[in-house]
Parts: structure tokens; sequence; C-alpha cells
């Protein structure tokens, strides 16, 4: 059973994923800004994981607060909660997170809790999140395993598994656990995922453990192993999705959702609400974080590309909803219109 991020008395304990899949370290994080580097960094990365990881900086954060008024304890929190929120800009989860630690924190407040009984809540609200965070990914496996026919062969790309999340299951790995645990044969095709490598390193990683049969590939044969009837579904993640069902994930999924329709292949977008910005009218409203060019011209040390190249590293991209079959969340399944059905599953 994965859990990328653990709370302990000692602070946050996070499997440094930069490492995997060659080595399973796990770092242990005493401050909000190691935790808010570690966000930065990719030691954890994966958008439940991060507002995880987000919610439990800052439960760190105001665990450390020395002074003893109330004002100055609003203030520490605002200040941590700026650091946290600079680390990743894509992921909704992140800031889902924080501003549902803030809502606590502010209830804790206005009941004039005193400051030791402030920080014991925002411990167990972080918890809470984790803990609901594994809940979702549960009936995500559940509904969307549902979609997945016995001897399926299914194309995710990065990682959307349980790395990527509090822990277990994962969204669009959960979708394929989800197919196993109802019994059905499914064997996965896992895109390596330029240029982090997310596919090779984690979810390679991840089904290997769980003994499901996967095939790696590079980002590029996907229209062929589409076409050749090879994919029987494609299911993927989301960073964030807009109101009308536009969905960020990692840089290529667009690419992926062209070629699944164009190959009739169903696609899925497995996420839990905590993912889906109704804020955001459409994708183009969704900032794309934009990452370091060595990502692309080096492999840890090696260069690949020539000194001085210049490079162009969007991390995500944003996929239309009219190229996305359904989205697959711990509330049920919504299908297009997205605009009507998303926002059903928050009545
Ligand atoms: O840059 P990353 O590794 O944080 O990107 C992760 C993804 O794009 C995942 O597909 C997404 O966060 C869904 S995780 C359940």
């Amino acid at each position: 059973m994965i859990v990328p991020v653990k709370w302990t008395d000692e602070g946050v304990l996070m499997l440094d994923q930069r490492l995997l899949p060659a080595e399973e370290k796990w770092l242990v994080l005493r401050s909000y800004v190691e935790v808010a580097d570690a966000i930065r960094n990719m030691v954890v990365r994966g958008a439940p994981a991060i507002g995880i990881s987000a919610a439990y900086g800052l439960a760190l954060g105001m665990k450390h607060f020395v002074g003893t008024s109330q004002t100055d304890m609003e203030d520490e929190f605002e200040y941590v909660a700026d650091v946290l929120s600079k680390t990743r800009p894509t992921a909704i989860n992140l800031f889902w997170a924080i501003e549902r630690m803030r809502k606590t924190f502010q209830q804790a407040i206005s009941e004039g809790k005193s400051v030791s009984e402030i920080k014991h809540i925002l411990v167990e609200e972080a918890k809470r999140i984790h803990d609901e965070d594994i809940k979702a990914q549960e009936k995500i496996a559940e509904y969307g395993g549902r979609l997945i026919e016995d001897g399926s062969t299914v194309l995710t790309h990065c990682n959307a598994g349980a790395l990527a999340t509090g822990g277990v299951w994962g969204t669009a790995l959960g979708v394929i656990r989800g197919a196993k645990h109802q019994g059905k044969k499914v064997a996965v095709i896992a895109d390596e995922t330029r240029p982090y490598l997310q596919g090779a390193r984690l979810t390679a990683w991840e089904l290997v453990k769980d003994e499901i049969p996967v095939t790696l590939i590079t980002d590029n044969m996907a229209g062929y192993m589409m076409k050749t009837g090879k994919v029987q579904a494609v299911v993927v993640g989301a960073d964030r999705i807009a109101a009308n069902g536009d969905t960020a994930n990692k840089i290529g999924t667009y690419t992926l959702a062209v070629l699944a329709r164009e190959n009739k292949i169903p696609f899925y977008v497995a996420a839990p609400l905590s993912t889906i910005d109704l804020n955001c009218a459409t994708g183009n409203e969704i900032p794309i974080e934009q990452r370091n060019g060595r990502e692309i011209t080096h492999i840890r040390d090696i260069q690949l590309a020539p000194e001085g190249i210049q490079v162009s590293n969007p991390a995500f991209d944003v996929t239309p909803s009219e190229y996305i079959s359904a989205i697959i969340t711990e509330k049920g399944i919504a299908r297009p219109p997205y605009e009507e059905s998303l926002r059903k599953l928050f009545d």
C-alpha cells in the first residue's frame, strides 16, 4: 500500500519521488519552508498529493508559531499560506486545501480557541483532508472500474496513482485498480511522459509493485498503439477541471484525447471534487506552469541537447471538454454537458 505523505510528531514524512524507482528514500520535513520546497521541487507531485502536503505544511508552520496574540497568529497563518500557495500554479487542489485550512482556522479564531487548541485543530483538519482523499479515491476506483470492460488494455499518461494522491488507490490508476478489484482482467500501457518521466518512473513502479501487467511506451507511440487496436480506453487524472469540463493535466494529455477521438476510443478523466474549479468558466483561465528548460535538455546530469538551446517547457495542457467521454469522481460519473453535470456533483 503506497502512501506518499504522512504526518508525524517530528514533521511531514515524504517519499522522495525524484529518486524513484531506483531508491525509496523518505524525507522528514521539519518546517513549512521545507514542505514548500518539496512541492516546488517535485519531491511530492500530483494534484491531490500537493493539496494534502500544503495542508500539512500549514499545520506544521502554525505548530511552530511562538506568539500568544490572535492577530499575530492570523498574520502568521496568511504568511505561511502565501508561501505554500506560490509553489505550483496549476493544480487547484493546492489552493482548495489552503482555503479549507483557512476556513477551519478562522472558525477556531471566531470561537475564541486558545493558540494551542488552534494548533491541534489545524493538524486534525490536515489529517482529515488526507483521510477524505483516500476515501474519495476508493469511490473513484469503484465507479471508474465499472467503465472498464473485462480484458481491456488501458492507456494512461503521467502518474495519477497512489503517489499523486493521499495514497492507496490513485485516480486514473484507481480506476484500473478498481477494475481489477471487480475481478476484471486489465492491462496497462503507460506513456513514459517526457520530460519528467512520471510514467516511466512512477506509474510503472506502482503497477509492477501491484502485479498489474504494464507495458511502457514513449509518448510518440500512443497513436500507433491506438490505431493498431491495442488500446480499449484511455484514463488520465487532472490538475484542474473548469466548470465546462475543460481539463488541465500533464502536457501531452490533449494529444492523447485527440488521438482517442480519431480512433473511437473512450477517453476518461478521473479526479476528486477537490480538482474541480467551478470558478474557472473554461480551460482558457487555467494558469499553465512553465518549468525549467533543464528538464528537457538533461536527464538527471546527462546533457541531451546543445548548450544554450532555446527550450519551451509547459508542464500541462488543457483538453477541451468535447474530447472527454466522462469525468469520474467520488460522487459519481459526470457526462456531457459538463456545465450541468459537474455542478450537480456539488449539490
Ligand atoms: O507535474 P506533476 O507530476 O505534478 O503532474 C501530475 C499530473 O499531471 C497528474 O496527472 C495529475 O496531477 C493528476 S494526479 C491524481
